[in-house]
């Protein structure tokens, strides 16, 4: 089969295919759209008879489909295009986690992506994934059912992911007699509703996927009541998302810089909004230094003039310092460059976000470490209220605020999807765990600067004459940590050593004494302390720390606050069993009886270390014999 041949659409597409298709249909526009329904509304039936329509479908598909169709013994002759639809979704659902099917099809006039989502509650991140390059969304609702609360669901989440058009499809109009009431008291419930979730204007339009009535071009004798244009005739001519982004101010986040050669430096990446041409004057965030456009290069040759959605390299008429991940703006209207903001985040992994720990954050080409607070809210999709939350669970939307370790660019998501959107990746696992739409950044972060300090970390250090660590220790309740630390600290004093020792059961007493066992608070415990200890350390100082500290996440997080070498890892690693028979503080006993709840090693996690600088255990060891081959490791101290 000829892949660059646009009926290849029938099955889920990859990249590959989606390059290949928009090279043949190159001269007409492309719309893409999403569809929002379940199976029950008629959705696989109505995105079937579409790429039926537009004749996508090979000729030896039809033939099975039809045959299928009479042994499934669907009603009359028609073609339950349904089949066809939900056949390729079954090929599709091994190991799938995202379950969005991409279909292609062209017309006379546009070429068209739908993303086909799974419609229930569950798969808010599938709605999400389809939804976020959408510039239309058709809402499918079953004209003897009206509008339900997964169509206000969907709803929701078309406006939440900016998409800005809105048709309501009102399906299974022949099941109604095509009947001209039903379909204005359906169109008159939902206009409430959508006006309360923010969506100003919508199309209403009454087919039947299953018999075809307004589906192509010709208007349906059945609904003669009806004067709008049918569901093709709308896609075609509805204004594309790209032609607002164009009109919106220039702006391109830099993908790559290239240097082939020291007379040669471009800055290429495709372009998020506006228009460019050679002699604009631009700005580069947010470093903030301004230079003009001298050339705009692509594969085929210098352009004149730029657009949102091309690939450019440009090159600018002055060396100005401009690296991957930086912005090139118009000069008069550059976005801002913030490290906190507050967002809408969906969650999108079985395991729940973990406020305060670091995720990566990649926005544009920015890649950023980001930690969430916990949120302010939780959305309830169904009614839209606000519920409290201190985490979000698979598929939960809600409102947080976010911190990143370096300023990132960014717009909000209302004004500019590709400046303004963001997902966040687990840095364990590599998974996608969450989308994010940015609504603004928080005014403290710009008022807050460093304050740049004469004495620097050095000469604190070499006036100790020593040079700073970090010796974190790491293991369970009881495992011997602050007994092996303290024996390090006192060694350490006797070698004339300036140290210090934060132990968990203290620190707990005082800068945390507002903190409990949840993992959120043992993950806000970890930052804290991991700041205390960085500070120390700054100062010259040689820090002990002994904690559980169970998560790998929080002890890498320190570790990376840290200049290379001078954190170590100490793993106490004495079995549960043992620490559990010594039980020293009682507290085993009670977690065992249920008295005490979330106690690491019984209901609550203890990550071990996989490649601890050091490890030691107080089975085959005394403390003492721990502590002088832990000093023994760290030797030289200057
Ligand atoms: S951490 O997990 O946040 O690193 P941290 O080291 O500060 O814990 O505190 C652990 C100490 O608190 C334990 O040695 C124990 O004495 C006490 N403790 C009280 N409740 C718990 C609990 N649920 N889990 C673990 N330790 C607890």
């Amino acid at each position: 089969m000829d892949k660059s041949h646009p009926a290849y659409e029938t099955d889920a597409l990859i990249a590959e295919d989606i390059d290949a298709y928009l090279d043949t249909h190159q001269h007409k526009s492309l719309l893409r759209f999403i569809t929002c329904g379940s199976v029950d509304d008629g959705k696989s039936t109505l995105i079937g008879r579409l790429l039926y329509d537009a004749k996508m479908i090979f000729e030896d598909q039809l033939a099975s489909l039809e045959a299928d169709s009479a042994r499934h013994g669907t009603q009359g002759q028609e073609i339950d295009f349904a089949l066809l639809v939900d056949g390729l979704a079954a090929e599709r659902e091994q190991g799938i986690t995202i379950d969005v099917a991409y279909r292609f099809f062209t017309t006379e006039k546009r070429k068209f992506i739908v993303a086909d989502t799974p419609g229930h509650e569950q798969y808010t991140r599938n709605m999400v994934t389809g939804a976020s390059t959408a510039d239309l969304a058709v809402i499918l609702v079953d004209a003897r059912k009206g509008v339900l609360q997964q169509t206000r669901r969907h709803s929701f989440l078309v406006h939440l992911l900016g998409i800005k058009h809105v048709v309501l499809a009102v399906n299974k109009m022949d099941l109604v007699d095509y009947s001209q009431e039903t379909f204005d008291a359906i169109v008159e419930d939902y206009a409430g509703f959508a006006h309360e979730v923010g969506i100003e204007t919508f199309t209403a339009i009454p087919i039947s996927g299953f018999k075809g009535d307004n589906i192509t071009s010709s208007p349906s004798a059945n609904t003669a009541w009806y004067q709008g244009l049918s569901l093709i005739d709308h896609l075609e001519s509805v204004e594309l998302s790209s032609t607002a982004a164009q009109e919106a101010s220039f702006r391109m986040p830099v993908q790559w810089v290239n240097r082939p050669n020291l007379d040669f430096r471009g800055f290429a990446g495709q372009i998020t909004s506006g228009t460019v041409k050679p002699g604009d004057t631009v700005r580069v965030v947010p470093s903030g230094k301004t230079s003009t456009i001298k050339s705009i290069a692509t594969f085929d040759g210098n352009l004149e003039e730029a657009v949102a959605g091309q690939s450019i390299t440009i090159t600018l008429a002055d060396e100005v310092d401009c690296s991957r991940g930086d912005v090139i703006a118009v000069a008069d209207n550059p976005p801002e460059a913030s490290d906190q903001f507050c967002s809408t985040l969906v969650w999108m992994d079985e395991t729940a976000l973990k406020p305060g720990r670091g995720y990566w954050l990649k926005i544009g080409s920015q890649t950023v470490t980001a930690t969430v607070q916990p949120p302010k809210y939780e959305i309830d999709v169904n009614s839209l209220d606000h519920l409290a939350a201190k985490t979000l669970e698979l598929n939960a939307i809600g409102v947080a605020e976010f911190a990143t370790d370096k300023p990132i660019v960014f717009e909000p998501y209302a004004q500019n999807r590709g400046l303004g959107g963001f997902i966040l990746i687990d840095k364990f696992t590599n998974a996608t765990v969450g989308a994010g739409m940015i609504e603004f950044s928080l005014r403290r972060a710009q008022n807050v600067h460093w304050q740049a300090t004469t004495i620097t970390r050095d000469d604190h250090a070499s006036l100790k004459n020593q040079k700073p660590r970090v010796l974190w220790f790491t293991g369970l309740s009881g495992s011997g940590k602050s007994t092996i630390a303290n024996e390090v600290e006192k060694q350490l004093a006797l070698m004339n050593r300036h140290t210090f020792l934060l132990d968990g059961d203290n620190v707990r007493h005082g800068l945390n004494k507002d903190l409990g066992f949840t993992e959120t608070d043992r993950i806000e415990n970890i930052r804290r302390i991991g700041e205390v200890a960085k500070l120390m350390a700054d100062a010259g100082l040689i820090v002990l720390t002994a904690f559980i500290s169970p998560f790998r996440a929080e002890r890498q997080m320190v570790r990376e606050m840290l200049p290379e070498g001078e954190f170590i890892e100490i793993f106490v690693d004495t079995p549960l069993e043992v620490a559990e028979k010594r039980d020293v503080k009682g507290l085993y006993k009670k977690a065992r009886s249920g008295e005490l709840k979330n106690f690491t090693g019984i209901d609550s996690p203890y990550e071990a270390p996989e490649e601890p600088e050091i490890r030691v255990n107080t089975v085959d060891m005394t403390p003492l014999e721990a502590a002088e081959y832990i000093i023994a490791q760290i030797l030289p101290l200057k």
